[in-house]
């Protein structure tokens, strides 16, 4: 038996969850595992309830999971709260309770999406990264941050906001590690993308990569500063295969990436610890608040994210592929949500692509 816990969030949360959940359901009835839910809330439906975003209870169903599966978090509704109790907060807060340093992203394009992708279709074509965004550090997390008030030289008070961008040897050590064993399992190659040329944070970054990439010598090693990453995944997608990076540039390469792909709506996550804590997986996408409830959101991301927990959770690859080829085949055969519709195609709301996944699974 495997212990899940559903941490149900904000805006379409509910619906790409139940979504998922389906999918899981099918896979215990197939693949003989018996799943075991433990629903709980967190960001603002947390806050609603219980008047923090975090509830402890949240926090101990977590760590008494064998894996997580999060919805998202955020909602308009919430931005006049003081930062400590605003949605996100939850997110980073459980990302650091578990120990979540490793966020793998997977941006794979399917031929099928090729036409709604916003790249020419023989560039955007074949794409197949692993990003590898750290996930407890950088700004994110530096200290000290906050806004305070300071007197300028002509004796006015003016406010100063700031963060600080940081890192020490041992995280960029162990996520580096992380992305070297994952390019081993696909085309041996990475590039640590950073802005080395300006932070010396980044200058760091790549001593230690350097380092770390002498136990892997069947791994090329490739270094690019994030301002022309940005512009190389669209003009080259293809040259990539696993991209290592700190946390707000791996936030913000990740969502241009998911462009790629069609639609943000496609793409998983997995985030992993050390092992000592479960690990946590989730869409990408945010709540979208403006189109909850309308089942008509794209519940793939959150499926696909279901089979990264099969795979790196339960060790099950087979079950894993499964869901991947399921939703292949049913895109394969034209059925779309509003997302990703184009012409000629089947458009489905939120649970009819699900149950068509669904039916692909036996
Ligand atoms: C993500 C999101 C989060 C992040 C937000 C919601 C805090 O954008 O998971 O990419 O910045 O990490
Ligand atoms: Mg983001």
């Amino acid at each position: 038996m495997k212990n899940i816990a559903v941490l149900m969030g904000d805006g379409v949360s509910q619906e790409i969850l139940t979504c998922a959940i389906k999918v899981l359901d099918k896979i215990s009835k197939v693949y003989n595992i018996t799943f075991n839910y433990d629903y709980v809330s967190i960001g603002g439906r947390a806050y609603d309830e219980f008047g923090v975003p975090l509830p402890e209870k949240t926090i101990e169903a977590c760590l008494k999971s064998d894996a997580v599966l999060l919805g998202a978090v955020g909602d308009w509704r919430y931005d006049a709260l003081a930062p400590e109790l605003r949605p996100e907060k939850a997110l980073l807060g459980i990302r650091k309770k578990l120990n979540l340093f490793a966020n793998l992203r997977p941006v794979k394009v399917f031929d099928e999406l090729l036409f709604s992708s916003p790249l020419k279709s023989e560039i955007a074509k074949n794409t197949d990264i692993m990003i590898v965004r750290e996930l407890t550090g950088d700004v994110y997390f530096g200290e000290p941050r906050g806004i305070i008030t300071k007197k300028t030289l002509d004796n006015r008070n003016i406010k100063v906001g700031f963060n600080n961008m940081i890192y020490d040897e041992d995280e960029i050590r162990r996520i580096a590690h992380v992305a070297f064993k994952s390019a081993q399992k696909r085309n041996k190659r990475v590039c640590c993308v950073d802005k080395a040329n300006v932070l010396d944070v980044s200058r760091l970054f790549r001593e230690i990569t350097s380092e770390v990439s002498k136990e892997y010598n069947d791994v090329e090693l490739s270094y690019m500063y994030v301002d022309n990453a940005a512009m190389q995944l669209i003009q080259n997608p293809n040259q990539f295969d696993v991209i290592l990076t700190g946390n707000i540039f791996g936030d913000i390469l990740s969502d241009e990436a998911s462009t790629i792909c069609g639609s943000l709506g496609m793409l998983p996550s997995a985030s992993l610890s050390d092992g000592n804590t479960p690990y946590m997986y989730e869409p990408i996408h945010g709540s979208a608040p403006d189109l909850a409830g309308r089942n008509i959101v794209n519940p793939i991301a959150t499926i696909l994210s279901v089979a990264m927990m099969l795979d790196y959770s339960f060790d099950n690859a087979l079950a894993s592929d499964c869901i991947y080829h399921a939703v292949r085949d049913v895109l394969k055969e034209g059925y779309r949500t509003k997302d990703i519709m184009e012409k000629d195609s089947t458009l489905c709301t939120t649970y009819e692509i699900t149950d068509l996944i669904t039916e692909k699974i036996k």
